[in-house]
């Protein structure tokens, strides 16, 4: 008898699931959008049959975190991923990842407001610029929707097939409405980098964005940038803006490659220094061990990007950082940045 009772229980919870998975779900995103979705689906994809595109660099594995919601009601527990991912307080506190969390029931959540206005994009490659031995730009006109608005150092997402998901910081200047360029390295055996290596002008290439709370701030501190690599692309926009829309800025690039080879527009960051005197230039050449004097004369540095901020920044003067590149030159910067009497809050960062 107690068998039987077992098997039935066992039925009955399977159908339940079984229903759960597939039966259609509610979702109130922000108290305020109601959305009927398959159950079953993770809330990423879930969301984005209803064009709420939830940010990803990680093609949705759960390492890069950039998916996090908050779940307010028909909360489940936490996955081992998500624990990995998500301090304990906030997972007690309903954040979970978009990537990982499944809709099996009805279920109200909360993401930032700016991901409301996010968009999927279509554009026609016009243009690929070969920018070192490993990195190309590919400048974009977009065809539909025709305008984008993002703030500077913020990045689009790209997906090269379904599922996988990269993000790449905006290399062009806000003010051009009606295009973008991204600037991206070619990563051995990479997915995204390899797929976007093999774009040639005239092809089309769909995106979502604009995402990122690495973007310029308005105030009159001194603007810190530290740019390793390809970490270069989101600065054109943010000193852009800076020298052309909040006047009287102080702006300094610090940029750092292995060999001159590695880096890319610094002819064009040589000649800023001439046209504005409140932007500085600072290139250093980590695999390089003399200094090396460019035919205007002007100066790159030997050593890492960190010794040429120690060297130069003055202790406790009013500045922000903005700093973009590889995850160890983002942390030895913080270090100096911080030394030099940066508060952390007001240090900002892409790190890839
Ligand atoms: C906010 C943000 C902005 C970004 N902006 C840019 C940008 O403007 N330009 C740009 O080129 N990239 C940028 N990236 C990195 C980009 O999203 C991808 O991670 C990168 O292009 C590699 O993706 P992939 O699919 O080619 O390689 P994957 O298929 O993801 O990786 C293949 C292999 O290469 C390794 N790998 C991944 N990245 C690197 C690397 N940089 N160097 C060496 N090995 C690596 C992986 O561990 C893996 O073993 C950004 C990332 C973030 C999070
Ligand atoms: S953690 Fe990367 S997409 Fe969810």
């Amino acid at each position: 008898m107690n068998g039987l009772v077992t098997l039935i229980l066992v039925i009955l919870i399977t159908v339940k699931r079984y229903i759960a998975v597939y039966s259609d779900c509610t979702v109130v995103v922000n108290g305020e959008k109601t959305i009927k979705v398959q159950g079953g689906q993770t809330i990423i994809s879930a969301l984005s049959g209803s064009k709420i595109f939830l940010p990803s660099a990680c093609g949705g594995k759960g390492t890069c975190g950039f998916c996090k919601i908050e779940v307010l009601e028909g909360r489940e527990e936490a996955t081992s991923i998500e624990e990995a991912v998500i301090p304990y307080k906030s997972i007690i506190a309903g954040t979970r990842l978009g990537c990982q969390t499944k809709v099996r029931s009805d279920i109200s959540i909360r993401v930032p407001e700016e991901y409301l206005s996010v968009k999927e994009y279509r554009g026609k490659v016009t243009e690929v610029e070969v920018l070192t031995h490993d990195i190309k730009r590919f400048n974009i006109d977009l065809i539909e929707p025709k305008t984008i608005t993002f703030k500077s150092g913020q990045y689009v997402v790209v997906e090269p097939v379904p599922g996988e998901t990269r993000a790449y910081s905006i290399a062009s200047i806000r003010r051009w409405e009606n295009r973008i360029s991204l600037e991206v390295k070619k990563v051995p055996n990479g997915l995204c980098s390899t797929y976007l290596h093999a774009l040639h002008a005239g092809e089309e290439l769909i995106f979502f964005g604009p995402y990122g709370e690495f973007y310029l701030r308005t105030n009159q501190s001194k603007v810190v940038c530290v740019a390793g690599g390809v970490g270069l692309a989101p600065m054109k926009s943010i000193i852009d803006e800076v020298l052309t829309e909040q006047k009287g800025r102080k702006v300094e690039l610090y940029y750092g490659a292995r060999t001159i080879d590695d880096m890319y527009d610094y002819e064009r960051y040589i000649r800023l220094t001439k046209d504005y005197e409140d932007f500085k230039f600072y290139p250093a050449l980590s695999d390089v061990e003399e200094i090396i004097t460019h035919p205007s004369g002007f100066i790159f540095d030997s050593g890492f990007i960190s010794s040429e901020l120690s060297k130069r920044l003055v202790e406790g003067e009013d500045m922000e950082g903005y700093l973009c590149g590889p995850p160890i030159m983002i942390d030895t910067s913080i270090a100096v940045l911080r030394r030099k009497g940066i508060p952390s809050d007001r240090i900002y960062y892409d790190k890839f």
